[in-house]
């Protein structure tokens, strides 16, 4: 039993609204704006996302990770591709993404299609981190089951002994780009008629619709 009375929680939205006027011609701009807004907000990880695969016989699995990216083609994450979210995605690329920015009494939902990045630009990226985060990466195959902390630190110290200079690209390491197909921007509003606006891709281009609340 929780010591805190979860049931009592609660926030009244009124920051602010979402109106069809507001939108931009495309999801891509609108999300620009908003992400700049969240991180002039949050700036903390305003950047971390929800990334939603689902698995061969049908489970679905969520996990955060940082958007490093975001352009007409879509929303850029890096990983690793053995990881379990990796071999999910090559098994079934769709998935969903969410941005969750409470402080700004916001989210964005994204649906849409994840293809792997060509490989000069997850060396790109790659080259652009921190040593350590690319010994960390070299040393570390991301969501296998380990013996202890014990067996990833000799693994991180191989890796130092091995690389000392530049680290390559382990095999592994890769990257995706998410192309959307609907995104759906929320606003939070008094007495819950929030603002759900959503964008959806034809043939035709975008189209815009508000769903309720
Ligand atoms: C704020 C935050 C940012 C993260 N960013 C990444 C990232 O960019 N790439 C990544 O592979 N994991 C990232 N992670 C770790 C993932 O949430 C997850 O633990 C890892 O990718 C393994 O997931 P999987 O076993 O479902 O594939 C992040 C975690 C947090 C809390």
């Amino acid at each position: 039993m929780s010591e805190l009375d979860l049931s009592a929680l609660r926030e009244e939205y009124a920051r602010d609204g979402l109106d069809e006027t507001d939108l931009a011609a495309d999801p891509v701009a609108m999300f620009d704006r908003w992400m700049s807004e969240a991180h002039e907000a949050i700036r903390h990880d305003a950047n971390a996302m929800v990334v939603s695969t689902v698995a061969a016989d049908g489970t679905p699995s969520s996990r955060m990770v940082l958007l490093k990216g975001v352009s007409d083609a879509g929303f850029v994450f890096f990983t690793n591709t053995g990881s379990r979210k990796g071999v999910e995605l090559a098994g079934n690329p769709r998935c969903a993404l969410l941005f969750p920015w409470h402080l700004l009494e916001r989210q964005v939902r994204v649906e849409g299609v994840a293809t792997p990045l060509p490989r000069a630009e997850v060396e790109a990226y790659f080259s652009s981190r921190p040593r350590g985060s690319q010994l960390g990466a070299a040393a570390s195959h991301q969501s296998r089951v380990v013996a202890g902390r014990a067996e990833l630190d000799a693994a991180y110290a191989d890796a130092e002994a091995r690389y000392p200079d530049a680290v390559p690209v382990p095999d592994e390491w890769g990257g995706y780009v998410v192309r959307p197909e609907v995104v759906e921007f929320w606003q939070g509003r008094t007495s819950r008629l929030h603002d759900r606006l959503v964008y959806r891709r034809t043939a035709d281009g975008w189209v815009t619709e508000r769903l309720a609340p």
